[in-house]
């Protein structure tokens, strides 16, 4: 069938050697490469959201980075496979063309515009809250109008002149919302419309973009120097952090329980997403099969050590109840009267922020320019810069698409929303490797998932699980609060009868399963936006892709 038409590896390894991204300067080693990963990983994910997740979850959200770590390790063994099997720009998104076929290629991709696009507006959104207070820090005083989003901004305002009206004192108000009112009240105002905008943010965007642009070789060394950075100062965090630990704050461990651990899983899943994004520059590495699950593996594993560490001593360091706060890192130094400690967090989180917007700009255009390659998107997209040699038009194109929402929209939406995407994202690799073994065609592969049968495993695991929990009684109440377990347990028992047929290897499907377990936490709106977007993507992909793309045409001829 048409919607499943596959490309072969030999036929993707050849399309990229003729096409113009062939011009692509090929300079990544493997030290370049986890610098990258390291530069996508470590962002506002770890300098931010895990303050609200600790805050929720108490110090046993440590523990949550362990579990989300595993589900990545596993998603970056099987991303590590396909990277080594078809060494091209385009990620999960060439993997799905040729494991599942067109259509799952076009969904991944739009997908993956989730995880890259989208989580670009919330790093850079995040990178202009630490930059205005860095600037503060210095004296400077950012007009907070001009550094924030039009919604937030007029929601703080009601909110504060309900308080009035009720005669509620306004100090019972979170000082963060009356900072923002004030920037409503303030906000200069053409005929009823008060301006209100998030210009740094806007303004980074466009600067990384610049930069992205002119050339590989310069984000490298920017991305290398801004990685050595940011790791001196979250080793300066853990070991300086580390005296000033009261294990007695680590009890109780987890004091809202199970379900106050798990409402952090978007937040701690935005921390770790990225590594995958290395994928990406596949066609600029000296020797990717080599370099690519070496590197990916390496970024992972020092993010993972260095994430539990910095939970550990923040949670030591303060009651978690007062980490609800947006700079967490900065604050418990302030905390402890180390000022001058929170003020090189407070800079240095503005370097790591920058350094995650990098790789995602760098990112999305080279799987546009891999989309458009195939004749899904349209020609321009894979155009070669003659000079800079970068893929300049999709570049420009990412930039505007990140810019634009970054000045005017609230972020948290953007969160759930990348989390939903890059979830979806990874199940479907981890699935791919799945396929290419049950299919034998893994003998391309220069580096292997380890194998271990999942024959008899997955399903005795299965019955298992479903065994404890009938003599608990509680799998009924579970999905009746959680209905979107169904989808969980109900691909776990297909992967138990297709593991038995075809010996599938354990490793991704314990990937497909945490990744999807910890998906249903998400909730039913953000899957629903989610669908929303799967179909906004369809109708693309059948008004254009459908029949423009290069298989589609190589089809018509052969029948013609
Ligand atoms: N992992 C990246 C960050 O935390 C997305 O910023």
């Amino acid at each position: 069938m048409s919607l499943l038409r596959k490309k072969t590896v030999t036929q993707i390894l050849s399309d990229a050697a003729e096409g113009e991204s062939s011009k692509l300067v090929k300079t990544l080693g493997v030290r370049d490469l986890t610098s990258f990963g390291i530069a996508a990983i470590i962002g506002a994910g770890i300098f931010s959201t895990i303050g609200l997740a600790s805050y929720n979850g108490g110090p046993a959200v440590s523990l949550l980075f362990v579990f989300t770590a595993i589900a990545c390790v596993f998603t970056a063994l099987s991303y590590a496979q396909f990277a080594s099997t078809v060494p091209v720009s385009g990620s999960a998104y060439t993997y799905a063309y040729v494991a599942f076929g067109e259509i799952f290629a076009w969904i991944i991709g739009w997908a993956l515009i989730l995880e890259y696009a989208v989580s670009n507006m919330v790093v850079a959104i995040s990178w202009s809250e630490y930059f205005t207070s860095m600037l503060s820090g210095f004296g400077i005083t950012f007009p907070k109008y001009f550094a924030t989003d039009y919604g937030s901004a007029s929601r703080a305002f009601e909110l504060v002149q309900q308080a009035k009206q009720a005669g509620t004192a306004l100090t019972t108000i979170p000082e963060n919302t009356r900072v923002l009112a004030d920037a409503y009240a303030n906000a200069p105002v053409v005929g009823n419309m008060h301006l209100i905008a998030n210009l740094p943010a806007g303004a980074i965007t466009v600067l990384i973009t610049a930069l992205v642009y002119i050339g590989i070789k310069e984000s490298r060394t920017a991305s290398n120097i801004l990685v050595v950075l940011k790791l001196a100062v979250i080793g300066l965090v853990i070991g300086v952090g580390a005296f000033y630990v009261k294990p007695a704050n680590w009890s109780p461990f987890a004091p809202n329980g199970v379900s106050g651990v798990l409402s952090g899983v978007a937040s701690v899943f935005f921390a770790f997403i990225g590594f995958d994004s290395i994928s990406t520059t596949a066609e600029e590495c000296k020797n990717p099969q080599r370099d690519l699950p070496r590197a990916m593996l390496y970024c992972l594993g020092i993010c993972t050590v260095l994430y539990v560490l910095i939970t550990l001593v923040l949670t030591g360091m303060v009651n978690y109840k007062e980490l609800g706060v947006s700079d967490p890192l900065a604050y418990v130094f302030q905390k402890v009267n180390l000022d001058f400690v929170a003020g090189v967090i407070s800079v240095s989180a503005v370097v790591a922020i920058t350094s995650a917007l990098l790789v995602y700009q760098l990112g999305q255009p080279r799987i546009w320019m891999t989309m458009s390659r195939d004749g899904l998107l349209w020609k321009r997209f894979s155009r070669i810069h003659p000079k800079y040699k970068t893929p300049s038009f999709a570049t420009i194109v990412t930039g505007f698409l990140v810019a634009v929402p970054s000045l005017f929209m609230d972020l948290k939406f953007f969160v759930d929303l990348t989390s939903v995407g890059t979830f979806f994202a990874f199940i479907l690799v981890c699935a791919g490797i799945l396929f290419l073994d049950a299919k034998g065609l893994t003998a391309q592969s220069k580096f292997k998932v380890p194998y271990i049968n999942g024959k008899y495993i997955i399903g005795a695991v299965l019955l298992a699980v479903l065994a404890y929990a009938l003599t608990k009684d509680a799998p009924l109440q579970t999905l009746e609060s959680k209905p979107l377990l169904v989808v969980f347990w109900g691909v776990w028992a297909v992967l138990a009868i297709q593991g038995f047929r075809y010996n599938f290897s354990l490793l991704p499907v314990i990937g497909v399963l945490t990744n999807l377990y910890l998906m249903t936490e998400l909730g039913a709106s953000n899957w629903q936006i989610f669908g929303i977007w799967l179909v906004i993507g369809l109708a693309i992909y059948f008004s254009y892709g459908f029949r423009e793309s290069k298989l589609a045409k190589q089809e018509n001829s052969l029948r013609g």
